[in-house]
């Protein structure tokens, strides 16, 4: 069993389906401002392991649109809180390049052990109009192969997200470790 701190529920459902004992925590826990992601998490992950009894996982996320030179990238979820997606548009309108890219970096950690990290990330472009309900946050303008996230099962988005790369990581990591 691991405790999965975060207060998200679509990120719950996502790793859910990849690690079957997953028990979500929605406890909280310092988000520092910081240029990168790993940064973040390996702040997180020492407070959470200091709250928590028992191996303990967060994962951080972020948006990279090329165009927009990384942003919204490490405040992403200040953006889409404040612009949303319909703000990432309209910065994009007329934009020719459209390539951009999600990154995750899940942090996991046991009681007295050193944390460990591991990143994944996944490329494609910001399309021209939100499509589909499903997943959640930038899903819906963020397309690999025509489709975009919002429009994709989980078992879908799993096949392919940043996310599921970075937590398969851990997965194998820790499939390893058992020999
Ligand atoms: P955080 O990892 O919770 O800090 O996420 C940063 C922001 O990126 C939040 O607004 C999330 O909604 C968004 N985000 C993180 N992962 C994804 C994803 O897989 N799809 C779409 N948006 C995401």
């Amino acid at each position: 069993m691991i405790y999965f701190v975060t207060s998200n529920k679509g990120k719950h459902a996502e790793a859910r389906a990849l690690f079957g004992d997953l028990v979500q925590k929605d406890i909280g826990y310092t988000e520092i401002q910081a240029d990168t992601l790993e940064e973040v998490a390996a702040y997180g992950i020492k407070e959470v392991a200091s709250r928590l009894d028992g191996p303990v996982m967060i994962e951080d996320a972020g948006l990279f649109v090329d165009a927009l030179k990384g942003f919204p990238g490490v405040y992403s979820a200040y953006v889409q809180k404040t612009i949303g997606n319909s703000g990432i548009l309209r910065l994009m309108e007329r934009v020719e390049k459209r390539s951009a890219y999600f990154k995750s970096v899940v942090a996991y950690a046991e009681p007295g052990q050193e944390s460990v990290m591991f990143k994944g990330e996944v490329h494609g472009k910001i399309g021209f109009e939100e499509r589909g309900r499903k997943g959640f946050g930038y899903d819906p303008i963020f397309y690999v192969d025509d489709i975009s996230l919002g429009e994709m099962e989980i078992e879908e988005k799993n096949r392919i997200s940043h996310r599921a790369a970075s937590m398969n990581a851990l997965k194998e990591w820790l499939e390893a470790r058992k020999g």
